[in-house]
Formats: structure tokens, C-alpha cells, sequence
């Protein structure tokens, strides 16, 4: 199901009125932040989503097939359909609850600046926001790369990329690039990227082996990838379960990929952060004598 509310148990099917009033009281919520972000989505979004001639619940059917169809195409694995690893896929969140993602209640709950904080992203460097929605962490990340640096904001919805750009004009930041994207290509452009952040992305991407190779593809070796998922091991977290992830799921899933664990940072209330790296030297460029014999050569942090 696509739903604007479909994440926060308690606050499914709430009506538009209410994001609505949220949408209104975001200011004085805005204010309390360092580096606010604008208002998401503007009236004459709401009005296009009113005019849709898709009941949302319509919609989701569309895109249930659309993704059963992708899957079909994709290389035998042992899950059924709608799981990946053991896991269940959850659904792509659609641009009509964009509003949701500018929720006045989203500083607490996810403390973004801090967040960003921790990374230590220097000025000037390159990131992509891959799933970025209507721009909320890509604001912020422009502002913290600087003039000098760069943010790839991909998404596969182009009307989430439409509210990106007019968040990122009224919010006067110009050094953001939107790029459309799909399930299997990122559209990044290859060993460019210092940083790669997917906040409450990569649980809903149906093709993770193919969105992970192309995440790996993009980034500079060194470069780090970084997953902010909310916490399945803690129950109280107020998530439906498929929108959460353990760490140790997400490491299952990501490190096969070639990518090397970092670490998880769970200074955050709701969820973890999760960073991995590209290795600086890619491991099939090893020389063979260090592969002989065994698995000696592969190295991990953990
Ligand atoms: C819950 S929203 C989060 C948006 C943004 N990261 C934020 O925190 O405000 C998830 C977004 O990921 C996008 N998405 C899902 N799968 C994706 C994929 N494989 N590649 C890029 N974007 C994806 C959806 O279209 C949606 O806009």
C-alpha cells in the first residue's frame, strides 16, 4: 500500500486535514532547527494530488503489479515474492504523503543536524541523498558541503523531485543535482562520490543487489555509504515492522555487495546509522599470491 502515514502505527489513515494543520505549524518547528528546511509541499501540490484521478489505494495496486512485474525479470533468488533475504520489501512511499516528511514532530524524532553532524562531511566534498524525497536531508547536506561541494539528489518519483527543486529555490541552495533514477540504476555518476546517505530508503528498494552495485559503482574508493533505517530490535520504536531493519539484516544484505562494515552509530532515539565503505582497493585487483589458499586476504572490520 502507498499511504502518507503508512509508517507510524498509531497514525495510519489520518485525513489530509491533518497534514494539512501539520504543514501550517512547521514554521515554529522550522525555527528551532539550526538549518531548516522549507515547507514540502506547496498548495498547488496538494492540488494536484486532489485532482489525481488515482484513489491512492488505486494507485497501489498499479505499482503492486508494476513491482511484481520487475521482480519476474530479476535473477532466481530463494525468497518469495516481496521478500529479499528473509525480509519483507516494504512499499515505496508515494510523493502524495510528501508532507509527511516535513512532520513538524521530525527534528525530535530524528535529530537530523546531529545526524549529519556525526559524518563529519567536509566542505567541498561530493554526496548523493539517494531517495531523497522532497529534499529534506539534500537541504541540509548542500548547506553543509558548501559552495564548493555537490549533492546527486536521486528519486525515482519525479514529482518528489519536482518539490526537491522548489524546496531547494525557496531555500536558496544551488548546488543540488535531482536525478531521476529507477530499482536497478542509480544514475550516479561513476567513483564520484565521497558520501552516499539513503535515509528510510533502502527498505523499500526492490532490487537491492542491483541498487547496491550501482551505490558501490558511484562511489570513490574509501568513499562511504550510509544507511539511516529505524530500529527493528527496539519494539517501542512506532514503525510497522517492514519499514524498520536490524543491523544485523542490514549487514547480511550489504556486505556481500562489497561493501565493508564501519559502524553503527545509536545515539539517534528511533534508529541506527549505519556506515559502511567502498574498499580502497577493490579486492578482485588484489594480487593473486594474496588470494591463494583462503579467504585470508578479505578484511572486515568486525
Ligand atoms: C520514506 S521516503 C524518504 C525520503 C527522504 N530520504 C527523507 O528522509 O526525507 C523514501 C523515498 O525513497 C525513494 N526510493 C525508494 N526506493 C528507491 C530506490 N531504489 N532508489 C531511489 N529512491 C528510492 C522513494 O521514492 C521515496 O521518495
Amino acid at each position: 500500500m502507498i499511504g502518507k502515514d503508512r509508517r507510524f502505527k498509531s497514525r495510519a489513515g489520518l485525513p489530509a486535514l491533518v497534514a494539512a494543520i501539520l504543514l501550517a505549524i512547521q514554521v515554529p518547528a522550522a525555527a528551532q532547527d539550526p538549518a531548516p528546511a522549507p515547507a514540502p509541499a506547496p498548495a498547488n501540490h496538494q492540488d494536484d494530488a486532489a485532482k489525481s484521478s488515482a484513489h491512492p489505494k488505486a494507485k497501489a495496486k498499479t505499482k503492486a503489479k508494476g513491482k511484481s512485474r520487475a521482480r519476474a525479470k530479476a535473477p532466481a533468488r530463494n525468497d518469495p515474492p516481496g521478500f529479499y533475504m528473509g525480509r519483507p520489501i516494504a512499499d515505496v512511499m508515494s510523493w502524495e504523503g510528501a508532507n509527511w516528511l516535513f512532520r513538524e514532530t521530525r527534528i525530535q524524532e530524528e535529530q537530523p543536524e546531529a545526524m549529519l553532524r556525526s559524518l563529519k562531511i567536509p566542505a567541498g566534498a561530493t554526496v548523493a541523498d539517494v531517495g531523497a524525497g522532497a529534499g529534506y536531508y539534500s537541504i541540509r547536506l548542500a548547506r553543509k558541503v558548501g559552495p564548493k561541494g555537490i549533492v546527486y539528489a536521486t528519486d525515482l518519483q519525479p514529482e518528489m523531485l519536482r518539490f526537491l527543486q522548489e524546496n531547494a529555490r525557496a531555500a536558496r541552495v544551488k548546488n543540488i543535482k535531482p536525478i531521476r533514477c529507477t530499482q536497478t540504476k542509480t544514475n550516479l555518476p561513476s567513483g564520484a562520490i565521497d558520501l552516499i546517505l539513503m535515509v528510510d530508503v533502502y527498505h523499500e528498494c526492490t532490487e537491492p543487489d542491483a541498487t547496491l552495485h550501482g551505490l558501490l559503482t558511484a562511489l570513490k574508493p574509501g568513499g562511504r555509504l550510509v544507511l539511516v533505517e529505524f530500529r527493528a530490535e527496539d519494539p517501542t520504536v512506532p514503525i510497522k515492522p517492514e519499514h524498520k531493519m536490524t543491523l544485523e539484516q542490514v549487514r547480511k544484505e550489504v556486505e556481500p555487495q562489497g561493501f565493508t562494515f564501519k559502524e553503527s552509530l545509536e545515539f539517534l532515539p528511533w534508529q541506527h546509522v549505519i556506515i559502511f565503505e567502498k574498499p580502497r582497493e577493490a579486492k578482485k585487483s588484489k594480487p593473486a599470491k594474496a588470494r591463494e589458499g583462503s579467504d585470508k586476504s578479505i578484511t572486515r572490520s568486525s
